[in-house]
């Protein structure tokens, strides 16, 4: 299957291609064009001269653009969740579960285009502001580079190109080199749109060719990316004066009190550890759990994980399939040897079977091991004793990442406390760190990143307010 690019509401096909392989059977899926800088650059000037028009357009037409992009979604949700399925190896439910998610994000980019409202100014509050009317306006700053990343490729997409279209800007988005058929896929969906063509594009391609050239045209007013914080902060040291929203790493981590009843956060541990093999920015990795609990929270979370469901992305009842590719899966084996040598034990996992990661405990893992102070993006978490929440906080807060934390506690005082204390982008009491709703503020502090997402936040990222004063003398 040969796949073209998608620019100017045309298809077009590189030189170069470059074979694209399932993560799950290794056999290939497609092959991808690998676009030249040249190419890059052609698709940026049709996405700067779309923003005049696409600038002109009103709230009710973003909204009904973005209303039917959801729908569109919605009629082709199966498919859709395939392909997620093929090129990522997601679990078939997590797939439709993220399909789901993306029209929701979809119809709160539709809303939130009709909610783009500025403020008034008290002017006359200051001593030369007599007479003086004054408001702001809330305007597109035009073309945006988004570089999305493999884990959720319609989702995360949708973070991007749902806000940018709300707020009337134009797009060029270069999806992660392992996930483009999802996002070709909404091209073929957005080109069935009223959206003025040059408006939303996608270039394929390595993310040194594509992303160097977005990050460096003086065209391109805004980068927004997710992935690693190497390539994060490396795009902030290029960009310039351009607008950056970085969405990176973690090694999010949750705290488990006394008193809790464990029958009901066990498996909702299970799924934040474990789900979509672990490659998810706000993945649990780390767990402290308070003395009195942990023999028995290590039962329990061991015994659930062992329940797991390993095999074929395709399969219905699959909770855990192949990772991205082998040389994270190698990458991640490391991790867990050093952590042993370092002095951790293995509950369970540290093996692969038929391809697979197994869903891998350790516990009594040093804060300096790379699974515990590295963001690991695999199926391994960490579970070690505390015998205090206070000790718990400086656990989690001794990082380099911040994005979100958990804490399950029965105490009010100690919920508070935790949500003041912990150094994170979003504290969620009495839930894993991995909870997130689609119009919630989302972003971290530390290597975590700048800016939020979350469809408010983002389209806040992605325009310029401007003030307009009236003299009235
Ligand atoms: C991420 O990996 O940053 C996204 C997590 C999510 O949307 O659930």
């Amino acid at each position: 299957m040969n796949k073209q690019y998608y620019v100017n509401g045309e298809w077009k096909s590189s030189e170069k291609i470059a074979e694209l392989n399932s993560p799950h059977t290794k056999e290939v899926i497609a092959y991808i064009p690998q676009a030249t800088r040249e190419e890059v650059e052609q698709v940026i000037k049709v996405a700067d001269a779309a923003k005049k028009q696409m600038a002109e357009l009103t709230a009710y037409e973003r909204a009904a653009i973005l209303e039917h992009i959801a729908q569109l979604l919605a009629d082709n949700r199966q498919k859709a969740a395939e392909l997620i399925s093929l090129e990522a190896a997601k679990p078939i439910k997590y797939a439709l579960g993220e399909i789901d998610r993306t029209i929701e994000t979809y119809k709160f980019a539709a809303e939130e285009a009709k909610r783009l409202t500025g403020e008034m100014i008290p002017m006359d509050a200051a001593k030369n502001g007599a007479n003086r009317f004054g408001y702001t306006i809330e305007q597109p700053i035009g073309v945006i580079g988004a570089i999305t990343p493999f884990n959720f490729p319609q989702n995360l997409v949708a973070h991007k190109v749902g806000p940018a279209i709300a707020a009337g800007n134009t797009i060029v988005l270069k999806p992660a080199s392992q996930t483009p058929l999802s996002a070709l896929f909404l091209a073929e969906l957005v080109d069935q749109t009223a959206l003025p063509k040059g408006a939303f594009n996608v270039i394929t391609g390595s993310g040194k060719t594509v992303g160097d050239a977005l990050v460096e045209s003086d065209k391109v007013k805004m980068i927004t990316f997710t992935g690693s914080p190497v390539v994060g902060i490396g795009i902030r040291n290029k960009a310039g004066l351009k607008k950056v929203a970085l969405e990176l790493g973690s090694n999010a981590g949750l705290i488990i009190d006394k008193g809790v009843d464990l029958s009901q956060i066990v498996p909702k541990c299970v799924m934040g550890a474990f789900s979509n093999q672990g490659q998810v920015c706000i993945s649990l990795q780390r767990t402290y759990v308070m003395d009195e609990l942990f023999e028995e929270f290590i039962k329990q979370f061991t015994e659930t994980t062992k329940q797991l469901v390993i095999g074929s992305p395709f399969d219905e009842s699959t909770d855990i399939s192949a990772m991205i590719n082998l040389s994270e899966q190698e990458r991640a084996m490391n991790w867990v040897e050093e952590a042993v040598q370092n002095g951790a034990e293995i509950v369970t996992g540290g093996i692969t079977e038929n391809g697979v990661f197994m869903p891998t405990i350790l516990t009594n893992v040093s804060s300096t091991s790379k699974v515990s102070c590295q963001e690991v993006f695999a199926p391994i978490v960490v579970v070690n004793r505390i015998s205090s929440v206070e000790e718990g906080i400086a656990a989690i807060n001794d990082s380099n990442y911040g994005l979100q934390a958990g804490i399950f506690t029965n105490d009010i005082q100690t919920a508070f406390h935790a949500s003041k204390q912990l150094e994170v982008g979003g504290v969620m009491i009495n839930d894993i760190p991995t909870y997130r709703v689609d119009q919630m503020p989302y972003g971290g502090v530390k290597e975590s990143g700048t800016g939020k997402e979350g469809l408010k936040y983002a389209i806040c990222e992605m325009t310029e307010t401007k003030l307009v004063v009236w003299n009235h003398n």
